[in-house]
C-alpha cells in the first residue's frame, strides 16, 4: 500500500516506522526543509516529500499533525485527491496547547477538521497514547489486544483503517460516524485507557458528552505530576479512574 503522512512527530513517526517495517510504501512530510526531512525519512524507512507531494499517487493519507497547525494547510491540498483516498485523522483538541476554537462548541474535533481541509475524513490513532502505541502491540488475536476506535461515515474506508491498525497491532471498535467521534475524545472513558475490544465497546457507550472537556482538562492538570515515560502504568490508571468516575462508573477489569 502506499500511505502518505504528515507529521513525523510521536505519533507520525511510530505510524511510518511500522507501515514501513511491514512492507507499504510511506512518504513523509513535516515542517523543515529537505535536507533535515530526508534524514528523518531515510531513518523511519519512508520517503521524504513536500507537502504537495506527500498527498500524491497514494491509497491512504493520514493526518497527524498539532490539531492548531490544520489550518496552515494549503486550501485545495487534497483537491486532485481521488474519492477512494482513505484520509485519516490523529488529532486531539487540547486548549491550553491550541487555543480557543469556538466551532469545537457544536462540532467534533474530527469534523471540525474536516471542514478545515474540506474532506470527509476517518478519525482514528487519536486514542492511545504514544507509549501504548510504540511499546504495546499485538498480533491479531493476541490475549487482550488492546483497541482503538475508529469514527467516519464511509464503511469501506474504515474497512480499510481497522486493516491500518491492525497492521499496527491493534483492534478497533467502531464508534459510529464522525459525528459521533466526540465518544473517543479526551477526557472520554474511551480516551488513552487501553482498554480491549469488549471493554472499549463499553466504554464508547457510557460517554457523556458535556463531562469530557472537564474531565480532559482535569486529567491534564494531574498528568503535571507525572512522568510520561517512567510512570505509564500510572498515567493509564489515573485516565481509567478518573473518566470512568466522571460518567459515574468505576473501572473493573
Ligand atoms: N502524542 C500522543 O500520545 C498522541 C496520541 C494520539 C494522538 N495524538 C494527536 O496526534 C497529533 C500529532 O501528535 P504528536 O504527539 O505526534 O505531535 P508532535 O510530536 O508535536 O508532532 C507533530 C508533527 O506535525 C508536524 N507538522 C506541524 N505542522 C505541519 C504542517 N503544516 N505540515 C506538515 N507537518 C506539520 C510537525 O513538524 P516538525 O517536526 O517539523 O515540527 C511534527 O512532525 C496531535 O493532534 C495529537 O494531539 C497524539
Amino acid at each position: 500500500m502506499n500511505i502518505g503522512i504528515l507529521g513525523t512527530g510521536a505519533i507520525g513517526s511510530i505510524l511510518a516506522r511500522k507501515f514501513a517495517n511491514a512492507g507499504n510504501s510511506v512518504k513523509v512530510t513535516n515542517t523543515r526543509e529537505m535536507p533535515e526531512l530526508k534524514k528523518i525519512a531515510e531513518d523511519l524507512g519512508a520517503e521524504a516529500a513536500s507537502t504537495q507531494d506527500v498527498v500524491k499517487d497514494v491509497d491512504v493519507i493520514i493526518f497527524s499533525m498539532p490539531f492548531s497547525a490544520y489550518k496552515n494547510l494549503p486550501k485545495d491540498l487534497l483537491k486532485d485527491v481521488p474519492k477512494d483516498v482513505v484520509i485519516i485523522d490523529t488529532s486531539n483538541y487540547y486548549p491550553m496547547r491550541d487555543g480557543d476554537i469556538p466551532e469545537l462548541n457544536d462540532k467534533t474535533e474530527s469534523d471540525y477538521i474536516s471542514s478545515v481541509l474540506g474532506r470527509p475524513l476517518t478519525k482514528l490513532f487519536n486514542n492511545i497514547m504514544e507509549y501504548t502505541f510504540k511499546n504495546k502491540g499485538k498480533a491479531s488475536g493476541g490475549k487482550d489486544r488492546i483497541a482503538i476506535a475508529v469514527a467516519g461515515d464511509n464503511p469501506e474506508h474504515k474497512k480499510a483503517a481497522s486493516q491500518l491498525a491492525d497492521i499496527t497491532g491493534f483492534d478497533t471498535v467502531d464508534t459510529g460516524n464522525l459525528s459521533d467521534s466526540w465518544r473517543q475524545q479526551p477526557g472520554t472513558p474511551a480516551y488513552c485507557t487501553e482498554l480491549n475490544a469488549a471493554e472499549l465497546k463499553k466504554a464508547l457507550d457510557i460517554a457523556v458528552r458535556n463531562k469530557a472537556p472537564e474531565t480532559r482538562d482535569k486529567i491534564m492538570d494531574k498528568l503535571q505530576e507525572y512522568d510520561l515515560q517512567q510512570d505509564h502504568d500510572k498515567i493509564v490508571a489515573l485516565n481509567r479512574s478518573m473518566s470512568y468516575e466522571s460518567v459515574g462508573q468505576e473501572y473493573k477489569a
